[in-house]
């Protein structure tokens, strides 16, 4: 059987019997072959021819396991191939760093993307920093109609309070007055930061038309100017208001008005001013 066996290599290519008919003759030479081997032989031969491009692995040529049959001359598939230089599965040192060094860069550009996005979206419709429109004298009325007899309408997207300043006054003195269509003169925009700490002012108590914060009681008259309660070093703080040719009302909270000093008062309601609300 032997000498069919070698007779069998010689029609592998000579590029492979070059490389690897040593070893295989050698290893034929050895065992003791059957049957099935030569079939095994016959189609590595033909397996080889077909596929001249390819060549088998080392771990073939050299055939160290079964010695029962010729398996490493036909090697499951993919043994004839080009012999890897390394496990595929293992990712080599550089293509880490590749790896690694294109995510970073990914990520940078999705970081600048983001940032000049952010830059030229349009500002934000609420908060600080942006002109609001509160609505036409007739659209706040319908919110709120006790606006027109002084009540200070809270107009949240603004984090302020609307004072209706004639009609407040005059609430705040125990009078009863409307005044359904003030001018823009006639409007303040208080801030509800406390010019304090910067806690948040509630809206004014109905007993007293007052302000008081309630971290450390600095309380405020009607139309924000501090009253000698609480360490607050001046009166609360407001924002330009303005009358569109629509008739509507914006609040520009992009500046910042500071409120008059402690002890500065255009107005004196009938209340004790050390007092706070209770
Ligand atoms: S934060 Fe308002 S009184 Fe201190």
């Amino acid at each position: 059987m032997n000498w069919l066996a070698r007779a069998i290599l010689r029609l592998y290519p000579a590029a492979w019997r070059e490389r690897y008919g040593h070893e295989v003759g050698d290893l034929v030479s050895r065992r003791r072959l059957r049957a099935l081997d030569l079939v095994d032989l016959l189609g590595g031969a033909l397996d080889a021819r077909l596929h001249p491009q390819m060549v088998p692995s080392l771990q073939l040529a050299v055939g160290a396991p079964a010695p029962t049959a010729l398996t490493p001359m036909r090697p499951a598939r993919p043994a004839y191939g080009a012999i890897a230089t390394m496990n595929p599965g293992v990712l080599s040192r550089r293509s880490f760093m590749r790896r690694m060094l294109g995510a970073g860069i990914g990520l940078l550009s999705i970081e600048f993307l983001g940032g000049t996005l952010a830059f030229l979206w349009p500002p934000p419709a609420e908060g600080i920093g942006v002109e609001h429109r509160v609505g036409t004298i007739r659209e706040i009325l319908a919110v709120s109609p006790d606006w027109a007899r002084g009540t200070p309408y809270e107009f949240r997207p603004a984090n302020a309070f609307l004072i209706n300043v004639p009609a407040a006054k005059a609430m705040a003195l125990g009078d009863a007055l409307e005044v359904a269509d003030p001018g823009a003169g006639e409007i303040l925009a208080l801030w509800r930061k406390c010019p304090h700490l910067g806690c948040m002012i509630p809206t004014a108590c109905e007993t007293r038309s007052r302000f008081q914060c309630y971290c450390h009681q600095s309380t405020y008259n009607i139309v924000g100017e501090k009253l000698e309660l609480g360490p607050a070093p001046r009166g609360m703080d407001r924002f330009p208001v303005r009358i569109g040719v629509d008739g509507a009302v914006f609040v520009d909270t992009r500046e910042v008005i500071s409120g008059p000093p402690k002890g500065v008062q255009t107005f004196v309601d009938p209340h004790p001013p050390g007092e706070g609300c209770a």
